[in-house]
């Protein structure tokens, strides 16, 4: 049994049963793991913060988080994005309150001190008065997170200033987002504002369902097969493949049986296709013409689903990316974005975004039956018997799928390891892994003797 305490003999079971494809049930919900992991996990990887379409003029501005620290997101005079810790440099209190707007300053509402769009300190109430001349303004400018950096409009930051760039970050992952945000001309743009709402789950299990689990879909989401909107068969979400890229990402390229789409591109607009294919490779090309719903993550927590919804005739194809902000072990606070090719009609863009509010918006069918099942398994999490419960322990059931038994497909035009089916838990296990190389980095390292 692997003891409730985090001393070095339980991390080495720990290590035991992950080395062997397990995953202990108890790490999903413990409170000292969940310290870890803000420390250890969002302390030094790259999170998501907003699309650049959020941002479009000088002074606008988003306000974020990164787990617990505050951001002022802004664009600056000079067209570049930077990252403020959102806190006044005088008391502490949120600097800025709203979600966002635009301004040419941003002033406290404690006691009105004010920041220019580069976080520099330019007026303080009085200051002459209270703080004579020897005030030095230029040293209480607002902290700057230490790296933001975008790819295909996706904003990123990283609270840790060593950390890898961005983009060798992404690694292969950039190809895939390539196709799904850069096959239109002018890029993708962001519907309305994020919804947000918290959700009684913790955030490896809603990282881990959008990322890595297809397998569900058969199941949880079962009226959709009543309704008549997915296919009768059960393995219908496990066509296409499952690719695994660097650093705990991953995306499942679901096609059909016949291996390719029930429609080309994704239901869009016909008249939109020479434009894919101006903008993609023949590679790119081929995958999104034969793909229905691309599903997956960028670890730790941002996941994506681009998939087909509608009916025959009103077709339509939308990108909802979504970040779960962990606010305890036992809660996320989901971040929800609709994104849409910004070249596609007016009312092409409209009907879409129906489509998702109607899905997996916030009161959509498909977030319902997830939100339920992940509220479920916290609920469950915290028993004495879970201390030695391994989700799963036998070679045929969840964590072990397909281990050792699928190899991956070498014809796959797409980079990554390409496994020929997307119910098995290849993604799954290299998130598994990549969490327990971060939160085990510097624990138990012998100090050198002197
Ligand atoms: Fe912001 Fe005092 S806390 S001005
Ligand atoms: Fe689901």
């Amino acid at each position: 049994m692997i003891k409730k305490t985090l001393d070095e003999k339980a991390f080495q079971l720990l290590k035991e049963k992950m080395e062997q494809g397990l995953f202990p049930q108890w790490v999903l919900t413990d409170p000292d793991i969940y310290e870890l992991e803000i420390d250890k996990i969002f302390g030094h990887t790259w999170q998501f913060l907003a699309h650049e379409t959020e941002l479009k003029d000088s002074g606008s501005y988003v306000t974020r988080w990164m787990v617990n620290d505050p951001v002022l997101l802004v664009k600056n005079r000079k067209g570049e994005i930077k990252g403020y810790l959102n806190s006044c440099t005088h008391r502490g209190t949120q600097l800025c309150t709203a979600d966002h707007g635009n301004k040419k300053n941003f002033t406290c509402p404690y006691h009105g001190w004010s920041y220019n769009l580069d976080g520099e300190l330019i007026g303080i109430v009085a200051g002459n008065k209270v703080y004579g001349e020897e005030m030095d303004k230029s040293e209480w400018g607002l902290r700057e997170i230490p790296q933001v950096a975008s790819y295909q409009g996706m904003i990123f930051g990283c609270l840790d200033p060593v950390a890898m760039p961005l983009e060798e970050y992404l690694g292969d992952m950039k190809w895939y987002f390539d196709i799904l945000l850069g096959r239109s001309d002018g890029g993708m743009e962001v519907r309305g504002l994020p919804q947000r709402w918290v959700a009684k789950a913790n955030w490896k299990a809603t990282a881990e369902n959008f990322a890595a689990d297809p397998y569900h879909v058969q199941t949880t989401h079962r009226s959709t097969v009543e309704l008549g909107i997915s296919p009768e068969d059960p393995l219908y979400a496990g066509y296409g493949h499952q690719i695994v890229t660097e650093n705990g990402h991953g995306i499942n390229v679901i096609t059909s049986k016949t291996g390719k789409a029930r429609v080309p591109y994704q239901g869009t607009p016909e008249s939109m296709w020479p434009m894919f294919k101006k903008n993609l490779t023949p590679e790119q090309d081929e995958i999104l013409s034969g793909v229905t719903v691309f599903v997956g993550g960028v670890y730790p927590n941002l996941s994506f689903v681009s998939p087909i919804h509608g009916t025959e005739g009103h077709l339509h194809n939308y990108l909802n990316f979504r970040m779960w902000r962990p606010i305890g072990p036992e809660k996320v606070e989901v971040w929800c974005w609709f994104l849409i090719d910004k070249a596609a009609p007016e009312e092409y863009k409209e009907a879409a975004y129906r489509g998702y509010l109607g899905s997996f918006g916030p009161t959509g069918t498909l977030e319902q039956d997830d939100t339920e099942t992940w509220a479920r398994i916290v609920e469950v999490s915290k028993g004495l018997m879970m201390r030695d419960k391994e989700l799963n322990y036998n070679n045929v059931s969840n964590y072990l799928m397909g281990f050792d038994r699928v190899e991956p497909d070498q014809s796959f035009p797409g980079p990554g390891i390409a496994y020929p089916t997307t119910y098995l838990d290849a993604i799954s296990r290299s998130m598994h892994e990549n969490w327990f190389k971060l939160i085990s980095k510097d624990l138990f390292v012998k100090e050198a003797v002197k």
